[in-house]
């Protein structure tokens, strides 16, 4: 396997992504929620670790990622921020924590911040938590957008398909994205929109573009590890590239390891003191 080095190892900042776009290195962008699998991804030379509210659905086996909680978000922040060394971190604020109360954003950010130590916070929408980002930019603390596809909004949307096809919210998405980048966002996810459109939002923002579903015109891509690994089986998207069968290989393994108990197999004189 080749892991990707870069150039001298040193910690990815947020001026360092800025840096990558300006001289089209793409970026590399993975979920992960906990210790073990953080240490492997950031081992591997990852560039951006994401612990994402897809924890909810992961993790904790809810159908969408509403049921999360603020806590929740900050336990498995904590976790994957004592194993990564290299790669900027950045953590979901989850669903009712930012959105409507803006004093209430900032504190939500300023306990992510504190209680896990990650380098950056994400928040899903544009014009309408506008006040939320700004205050918690305010605080020094960077912050990534999130447009198109925007989970956290399923019930509004009513369904999972392809966003802003439509002139309308393609112009709405648009506008967003600038919004974000005036307002001093450091980078920006597009989640499930036409690739013309990620492409044309890539060119003309300057912050760099992490796209998930939106083609290959974005300054980088992200994808849910266990979506990548195959570890979730039931879901595929025409979007998603699986890298591992890592379902079938953990079922493989298991059965092997029963049917080894149960015939006395295991432990064997060389597995026993
Ligand atoms: O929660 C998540 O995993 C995300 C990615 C899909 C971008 O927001």
């Amino acid at each position: 396997m080749s892991v990707h080095q870069a150039e001298d190892g040193r910690k990815v900042t947020t001026h360092r992504l800025t840096e990558m776009k300006l001289r089209g290195e793409k970026i590399a962008m993975l979920t992960a929620y906990d210790y073990s699998m953080a240490t492997l991804i950031d081992a591997a030379g990852m560039d951006v670790i994401l612990i994402g509210d897809s924890a909810s659905n992961v993790m904790a086996g809810n159908v969408t990622t509403l049921p999360i909680t603020l806590d929740q978000m900050i336990y498995h922040g904590k976790s994957v921020m004592k194993a990564v060394r290299r790669a900027l971190v950045v953590c979901d604020l989850p669903f009712g924590s930012y959105q409507g109360n803006s004093k209430e954003a900032l504190c939500s950010a300023i306990r992510v911040m504190k209680e896990t130590h990650v380098d950056a916070i994400k928040v899903e929408g544009g014009r309408e938590i506008e006040e939320s980002i700004t205050r918690i930019l305010s605080a020094g603390i960077p912050v990534m957008g999130h447009l198109g596809l925007t989970p956290q909004s399923i019930n509004k949307f009513g369904t999972y398909s392809v966003r802003a096809k439509e002139e309308e919210e393609a112009n709405k998405l648009i506008e967003d994205a600038h919004l974000l980048e005036s307002l001093g966002c450091f980078a920006l996810v597009l989640e499930k929109i036409p690739a013309s459109l990620a492409a044309r939002v890539s060119s003309e923002l300057t912050i760099p573009v992490i796209g998930i579903g939106a083609g290959g015109g974005t300054d980088g891509q992200v994808l849910v590890m266990h979506d990548m690994l195959g570890i979730t089986q039931d879901f595929s998207p025409r979007f998603l590239r699986r890298y591992a069968s890592l379902g079938s290989l953990i079922k493989e393994a298991t059965a092997r390891y029963i049917e080894d108990v149960k015939s006395s197999d295991f432990p064997n004189i060389n597995e026993q003191y």
